[in-house]
């Protein structure tokens, strides 16, 4: 389908673009994480869905002035005082879940903490209960909403996990979901297996690490059904040993690593993460010295390994009322940071980047640019988009934020909870 050209005009700001001459990081760290190359005053061109051309105003010559300024076959868009941004990437949620957790929340507000629900088999074995109730046409459409609710939110890309199923069955259900998903979605997804999330009441310990690695990974891998493969590696849930053993499995069938490490307490999850090269380690309440050595290291360590992307995600610190990550300690040794919502039922009901933005920069002390980098370029780098997504790029998909007219891109977090996004595009479309 051929979408019809858009071009915008006197944008504010147009940021995070791809810097001239000069090749684009495929993740900002340290001090780079304040750099955030923009044009004032500035054009964008969307052509068929693309990003086509985008520069100074004062730069716009006469040739492009006049095939574009009165063509009817382009749309004009007047962007004073408005800021134009990629849109953000969501690299952690797990939005194919069934009901919801408030009487937890409840719970907590009269003093429980997530641990002690979690033990009473409440937690992820509740979702898992009423996952495994529910059929694969209800999960959909329930995702499917959710999946549009962040689009509006102005998500371009996301990842989703499974492992509110628990059983080969239901896990396979899950994933499934994240494939129709994938099929009908406007934006990138990225699909993560999460069968090892905890461990199920009805059989042994020993029985559920057979089954993961033994047929789950396995039927996984054969159906090609995900990009990679998640443990919770924390206490009370999966210890360094059985995470080792899984993802030495996942690596096996071509499932890359992601892991869920450090919420709890400094688990270990980091180390074994960065061994197994994990695209990203997520969470990171709990950081030492040791944690952060190792993600240093990470760096090009070993042939084939990658950086390892440290994921903060503020929402749940905020909701569980925890401590939140240490964003300042990572960013001054040097590491990259990015940052995504963990949208769930249990640990963050809320797929609103903008929140997340706002936290980042309240309550972890990032400042606009570095939080911006961080749910954009190099969140992006978090699910391996960072070519396509994340930064304003000729002939990549035209996925924008445009926002209502605002005084500072510092007014976008410092404005927590007001929606300032006035447009999303998705593809050229508008959503
Ligand atoms: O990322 N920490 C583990 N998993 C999810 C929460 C899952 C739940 O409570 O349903 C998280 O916070
Ligand atoms: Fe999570």
């Amino acid at each position: 389908m051929k979408t019809k050209s858009t071009l915008f005009l006197n944008i504010k700001s147009l940021v995070q673009v791809e810097a001239q001459n000069q090749k684009t990081p495929s993740f900002r760290a340290g001090k780079q994480m304040q750099d955030l190359p923009s044009i004032e005053n500035a054009f964008l061109l969307i052509e068929n869905g693309k990003i086509k051309e985008f520069g100074r105003m004062e730069e716009m010559n006469d040739e492009q002035k006049s095939a574009w300024l009165d063509s009817s076959e382009i749309e004009k868009i007047d962007a004073t005082d408005k800021f134009i941004l990629p849109s953000f990437v969501d690299s952690h949620t797990h939005i194919v879940y069934a009901g919801s957790r408030e009487t937890e929340f409840e719970d907590r507000i009269h003093g429980l903490t997530y641990e002690e629900i979690a033990k009473r088999g409440g937690g992820i074995l509740n979702s898992a209960k009423r996952l495994q109730q529910t059929s694969e046409e209800e999960l959909y459409e329930a995702a499917y909403q959710r999946l549009f609710e962040m689009i509006g939110f102005g998500t371009g890309a996301a990842e989703i996990k499974s492992g509110y199923g628990l059983t080969l069955e239901d896990e396979l259900k899950m994933l499934r979901v994240i494939r129709k998903l994938k099929e009908v979605s406007p934006i990138k997804i990225k699909a993560t297996f999460l069968g090892a999330h905890t461990f199920p009441k009805e059989i042994s310990r020993e029985s559920y690490m057979n089954l993961l690695t033994q047929k789950m990974i396995p039927q996984v891998a054969a159906e090609n059904l995900a990009d990679y493969c998640d443990v919770f590696c924390d206490r009370g849930f999966f210890t360094v040993e059985e995470t080792d053993r899984i993802l030495n499995v996942a690596t096996k069938y071509g499932l890359k690593a992601k892991l869920h490490a450090n919420e709890l307490d400094t688990s270990g999850g980091v180390q074994i993460g960065v061994k197994h090269g994990a695209r990203s380690v997520d969470h990171l309440e709990h950081m030492g010295e040791d944690e952060i050595n190792s993600l240093l290291n990470s760096v090009n360590s070993a042939k084939n390994y990658s950086q390892t992307m440290p994921t903060l995600l503020p929402s749940t610190a905020f909701f569980l009322r925890l401590e939140y990550a240490p964003a300042r300690k990572l960013i001054e040794s040097g590491l990259p940071v990015s940052l995504a919502t963990d949208y769930n039922p249990g640990s963050s009901p809320s797929g609103n980047m903008s929140f997340v933005l706002s936290l980042a920069c309240i309550h972890m002390q990032m400042t606009p640019e570095e939080a911006l980098n961080a749910a954009t370029l190099n969140s992006a780098y978090a699910i391996e988009l960072e070519k396509t997504h994340g930064i304003i790029c000729k002939n990549t998909d035209a996925n924008l934020i445009l926002t209502k007219k605002i005084p500072s891109l510092a007014f976008l977090p410092y404005s927590f909870g007001s929606n300032l996004i006035e447009q999303v595009f998705v593809g050229g479309n508008r959503i």
